[in-house]
């Protein structure tokens, strides 16, 4: 069953999607929060990104876990059993080879996936108890960019943390610090983390893989004004923002903007319900032409700085593995 330790009830994220686009929009330059483009259309676009050639992010992760897991799981596990827990699991789809890995060394292996969606989360419980006999799995509906609540492990066992997939990379260095401190405080000394970054490469590999051929990383992004226009009553016309993809040398990041194709006014109303009242304010939005909405960051992180930042944070680095071509690296470290 799912257990709703933080549920997001609707009224609440319907004000956190309100308050975000209020102050991206208001900002300047203007920006829109990432964790915005993850409604039902979203996530399903995104898990077609997951499976584009330009894409590559995933199956090389993927590829590093096919090779290695038995040796992750051993090292993480030493000689006591283990139980994982993974941060914006989604569909689970990756965590498999890893937690038959574990399932192999050890009779019941509990599976904590915790994601703000229940959906997806259910769909992998169903699919990972049926296809991996053994794997236990208590999906969690959390925020855990907010906050992460882990309760006391099982007896005996320890626990590790996935936190793959890139998912840091969507965070800039100060925000990641604060995250993978908070990951390390839910922790006993003991615990360990596995955590999966991209790497900085070639510049023409990394714009193709934010610019598909099939244009379906620019329907991810324009998804999100979809959203508003549907969520929220906007009046966004998608079709008059461009999608754009650009590397940031100099912040070693891929920015992904929607760009206006023309100059425009958006009417965006926004709900604000106080205690006994509700609230209507229509915010104009006012585009020049080329003026763009930033809609997220994916960091590219240089061969050690995953195991800096976990160090510095109380985590002792265990082993690194990368793939040949030192595309993708995925960090295992122990709460110190
Ligand atoms: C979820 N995250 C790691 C993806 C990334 O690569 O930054 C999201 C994404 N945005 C565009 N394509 C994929």
């Amino acid at each position: 069953m799912t257990t709703l330790a933080s549920p997001l009830s609707s009224t609440f994220a319907a004000s956190l999607v309100a308050a975000a686009v209020t102050e991206g929009l208001l900002a300047r330059p203007k920006t829109l929060p990432a964790w915005l483009f993850y409604d039902e259309t979203g996530s399903r676009l995104f898990d077609q990104i997951t499976a584009l050639p330009e894409y590559y992010l995933t199956r090389t992760e993927r590829a590093l876990f096919a090779a290695h897991a038995s040796e992750i799981i051993a090292l993480a596990a030493e000689s006591q059993a283990l139980q994982i827990v993974e941060l914006g699991a989604g569909s689970c789809e990756k965590t498999l080879v890893l937690l038959r890995a574990a399932a192999e060394r050890q009779d019941t292996v509990l599976f904590e996936p915790v994601d703000v969606s229940a959906a997806p989360l259910e769909a992998a419980r169903e699919r990972i108890e049926r296809e991996i006999p053994g794997v236990l799995v208590s999906p969690r509906v959390q925020d855990y960019t907010r906050s992460l609540a882990l309760d006391p492990p099982l007896t005996g066992e320890r626990r590790l943390v996935l936190y793959i997939g890139s998912s840091i990379g969507n965070f800039d260095r100060a925000e990641a610090h604060a995250l993978v401190s908070a990951i390390r405080a839910a922790l006993a000394p003991g615990d360990a983390i596995l955590l999966g970054v991209d790497l900085v490469k070639d510049e023409t590999l990394l714009r193709a893989a934010y610019n598909d051929a099939a244009g379906v990383t620019e329907a991810f992004n324009r998804n999100l004004l979809h959203r508003l226009n549907r969520e929220l009553g906007a009046n966004f016309k998608p079709d008059f923002f461009a999608h754009r993809a650009i590397w940031n040398p100099a912040k070693s990041r891929i920015e992904m903007h929607l760009e206006s194709v023309l100059r425009q006014i958006v009417t965006v109303p926004v709900h604000d319900s106080g205690l006994s009242s509700e609230r209507r304010t229509d915010l104009q939005i006012e585009f020049a032409r080329g003026e763009t909405i930033h809609t997220e960051n994916s960091y590219k992180y240089q061969p050690g700085e995953a195991e800096s930042l976990l160090e510095s944070v109380g985590f002792a680095p265990i082993r690194t593995w990368t793939d040949r071509r030192g595309w993708f690296a995925v960090s295992l470290a122990r709460a110190a």
